[in-house]
């Protein structure tokens, strides 16, 4: 599997679905609310929310929420991830979720695209925000 080039339809919902997400986002404390899309390997969407806790480290990120959908309905690649924030600022995923997706894709091949209510802001690939990365290729070769 190669990095998509995603088509103007898939990446419109996407983004629909993210920016749907956002809207459950439950973020109190910070009231920074995300949403986030997974493009899996058939072409499904499965979106998530941030969903913080009273206990600060205890909440979750939207990409991780998103990610667990993934699974729960079967995928076992991402293809694509789109995160919608609140903006201006152009989100990016935190360090533990870069490890949580590079779980599910070779980092040359996951496009992981920034967006807030306007429309996509940024991409980059996986290996871009998470370079010479721990993956489970290093567990299969020991
Ligand atoms: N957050 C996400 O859900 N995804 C990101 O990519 C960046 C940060 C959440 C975690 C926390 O609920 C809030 O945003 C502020 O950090």
């Amino acid at each position: 599997m190669n990095a998509p080039s995603l088509s103007d339809d898939l990446l419109q919902q996407m983004l629909r679905a993210a920016l749907a997400a956002r809207e459950q986002s439950y973020a109190p404390y910070s009231r920074y609310r995300v949403g986030a899309a997974v493009l899996d390997e058939l072409g499904r969407i499965h979106a998530g929310c941030n969903v913080e806790n009273a206990a600060y480290p205890q909440g979750w990120c939207a990409e991780t929420n998103a990610l667990g959908h993934m699974i729960m309905g079967g995928g076992r690649r991402a293809r694509a991830v789109l995160v919608a924030g609140p903006g201006p600022e152009i989100i990016t995923p935190c360090g533990g979720c870069r490890q949580k997706l590079r779980e599910f894709a070779q980092p040359t091949e996951l496009l992981v695209l920034a967006a807030d209510a306007g429309g996509v802001r940024q991409q980059w690939l996986l290996e871009q925000l998470l370079p010479a990365s721990f993956g489970p290729d290093h567990l299969r070769s020991s």
